[in-house]
């Protein structure tokens, strides 16, 4: 084999060989007469000129040229082999652009210009952006067709809020008070890192490890306890205190509901919050016997008082739109939302 000596190249090939090291078929010194042959087609002149400007299919590219594949890829076949060409497969579609570093090139660069030209002349070039935007048209047909009624709950709910994660400053830690059967770390565990679920039940919780299972949210640690009870304290604290504790439809089932919030804001680390879903006061006695509880609800008030007096700061209560709270036997019920916070410096 003739060993290659830089020396003798065209100072413009060494400039590029020093660009792209790595030989290739059509550029390389002694061979280059290869290049000017494999682009001595017009229609391999717009396939390169079209690559330079977007990467497209292998159909794009006929559609395009008014070409048939077959035709397009047998001219596109000379321009992979010598790299002039990257080649991105994508299931049963091959995408092509050009080696960017090849733009350099005066001869591409040349070659460049003239398919351009071509394709300025047909109208080619305008084209581009209407076959890209073709690649929709699927989908806009599939969502175009009526489908019902929006399912309540979507499937995909905890990739959506995995795209809403990094907006939560703190997420280290939750804390989910009353867990039951989990629908709430439905949405808490693809948000925080790490959540401790609790319940005094443990048929509850028997539900709930199912659920855990489904979604593999193994970052989801169970307790067996009472909101007083220490081992639950200890565990929090060992983590650190948590970011959020949550408490949804827990403080009505309590017997004293002003010191359920001071347990609750003893597990947030300093700066955490406390979060409490319960309904407004309501008249429904009926609620008693069907879900066991203990008091009618809350007027807003009342929650911030208790919030104030469990020493956590910058209470307010949100009401919760009905379309929002389900359809159990409570869902004719008015929701709210209590937010507060653990000073910072406590
Ligand atoms: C109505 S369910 C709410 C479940 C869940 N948070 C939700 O909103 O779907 C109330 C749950 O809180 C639990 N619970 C009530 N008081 C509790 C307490 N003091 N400590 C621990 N769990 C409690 C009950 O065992 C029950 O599973």
């Amino acid at each position: 084999m003739r060993r290659r000596d830089d020396s003798f190249l065209h100072p413009c090939v060494f400039a590029h060989r020093q660009l792209s090291v790595e030989a290739d078929l059509a550029i390389a010194s002694e061979r280059r007469w290869e290049l000017y042959k494999l682009l001595a087609e017009p229609i391999r002149l717009r396939l390169l000129a079209l690559a330079a400007e977007e990467e497209l299919a292998i159909g794009e590219l006929a559609e395009l040229l008014g070409e048939s594949q077959p035709n397009v890829s047998r001219h596109l076949k000379p321009l992979r082999a010598s790299k002039l060409l990257a080649v991105r497969k994508e299931g049963t579609r091959v995408f092509v652009r050009l080696q960017e570093d090849h733009r350099a090139d005066p001869v591409v660069a040349d070659a460049l210009r003239a398919g351009a030209g071509l394709l300025e002349d047909e109208g080619v070039l305008g084209r581009i952006a209407a076959v890209v935007r073709a690649r929709e048209a699927p989908a806009r047909a599939f969502f175009a067709q009526a489908a019902g009624a929006p399912s309540a709950w979507p499937s995909e709910l905890g990739a959506y809020l995995a795209a809403l994660a990094p907006l939560v400053a703190r997420r280290r830690l939750a804390v989910d008070v009353g867990t039951g059967d989990g629908a709430l770390l439905e949405v808490i565990a693809p948000v925080f890192e790490r959540v401790v679920a609790v319940d005094r039940a443990e048929a509850q919780l028997e539900r709930c490890r199912e659920r855990l299972a489904r979604r593999a949210f193994d970052h989801v640690e169970l307790l067996l306890a009472e909101l007083g009870d220490a081992p639950l304290h200890d565990r929090v604290g060992e983590l650190g205190g948590a970011d959020a504790v949550f408490a949804a439809r827990v403080l009505h089932h309590a017997s004293r509901p002003s010191e359920a919030l001071r347990g609750l804001a003893s597990l947030a680390a300093p700066g955490g919050f406390v979060l409490v879903v319960d309904y407004r006061a309501h008249q429904d006695e009926r609620l008693r016997d069907q879900q066991a509880d203990a008091w009618l609800g809350f007027e807003p008030a009342e929650l911030r008082d208790y919030a104030t007096r469990a020493g956590l700061e910058d209470a307010h209560v949100t009401p919760i739109p009905a379309a929002r709270c389900g359809e159990g036997p409570d869902g004719h019920l008015d929701w709210q939302v209590l937010a507060a916070r653990r000073p910072a410096d406590a």
